[in-house]
């Protein structure tokens, strides 16, 4: 009698053992997979979609993005585009959108930045909150590009410009970086590539950086969507002060 009951209370233990090393087992799998694609997310791709996702993947938006306000001015495929909503120098209303034709009332993602990548997928993933980007991005390695981009892409706007809004890096480093990183395809005056081809005169580089240079920052640092222009960051290796000089001497052009 005795030895049954030490038996069954070995079994018992056992099983017990295996239900609760079965159960850490799932939830580290579960875990282990977002930081699994969590980790192999890329950068790049991820600066890209914030720009223009559409453009990216190719895809056709119709009407307005439910949250976007009914009282803001844009409407149509822009209202869809993360930097219209947090706009270009990732501070949403505190930022260049505070006011004029882009404004919208919402916030930026810089402070998002310390939030786990789980939460953040859930934020871009959440049905309820009509803010589900996997309806349109079908591919979940490119949810975890955005989150990728939120925590590890974005940069302090404020430290990269003066109150005045001028650029705070080095002019003659980046002539330097500009000459061996861009000048190649816009040419060493910035103009070989018209932007928007208005007729006063070539609107380039030195054009875009000095009109917005939140929105030529983004692309020094991520490229373009839908061209062959590298990202300064991830292509070129260049460190966040590096960008900010090659817009600072951009700026001057
Ligand atoms: C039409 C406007 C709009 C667009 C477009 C938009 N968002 Fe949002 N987003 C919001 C609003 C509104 C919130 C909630 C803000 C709040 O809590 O005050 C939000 C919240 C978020 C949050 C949660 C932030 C946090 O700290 O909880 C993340 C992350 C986010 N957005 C990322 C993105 C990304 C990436 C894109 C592009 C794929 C995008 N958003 C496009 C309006 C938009
Ligand atoms: C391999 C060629 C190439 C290189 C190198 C390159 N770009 Fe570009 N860039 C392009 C192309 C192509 C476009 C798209 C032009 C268009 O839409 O008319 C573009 C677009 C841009 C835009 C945005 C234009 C817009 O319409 O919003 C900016 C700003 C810019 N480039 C700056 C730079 C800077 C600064 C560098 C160096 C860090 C650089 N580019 C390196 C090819 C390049």
């Amino acid at each position: 009698m005795k030895k049954t009951v030490v038996v069954f209370c070995v079994v018992l233990a056992a099983a017990l053992s295996l239900v609760v090393l079965s159960g850490c087992a799932t939830s580290a799998t579960t875990a282990g997979e977002a930081d699994d694609s969590y980790s192999k997310a890329d950068l790049k791709t991820g600066g890209l979609l914030y720009d223009k996702w559409q453009k990216v993947r190719g895809i056709d938006t119709a009407g307005s993005h439910p949250l976007y306000p009914e009282t803001g001015k844009k409407k149509g495929d822009t209202t869809f585009r993360c930097k219209e909503c947090h706009g270009w120098d990732y501070i949403g209303k505190e930022g260049r959108y505070s006011k004029g034709s882009h404004y919208t009332g919402i916030k930026g993602l810089y402070d998002s930045r310390t939030k786990s990548p789980e939460a953040l997928y859930s934020a871009l993933t959440d049905t309820g909150a009509r803010h589900d980007f996997s309806l349109y991005l079908a591919d979940e390695s490119d949810i975890w590009a955005l989150v990728k981009f939120i925590r590890d892409g974005q940069i302090d706007i404020k430290s990269a410009l003066g109150p005045d809004g001028k650029a705070t890096g080095s002019v003659s480093r980046g002539k330097t970086l500009f000459n061996s990183n861009c000048s190649s395809c816009h040419g060493e005056d910035g103009n070989a590539l018209d932007f928007k081809g208005k007729k006063n005169g070539v609107q380039g580089v030195g054009w875009l950086a000095n009109d917005n240079p939140q929105e030529t920052l983004h692309k020094i640092r991520w490229g373009h969507p839908g061209s062959s222009m590298p990202s300064a960051v991830v292509d070129r290796g260049l460190s966040d002060s590096e960008t900010v000089d090659i817009l600072t001497y951009a700026s001057t052009l």
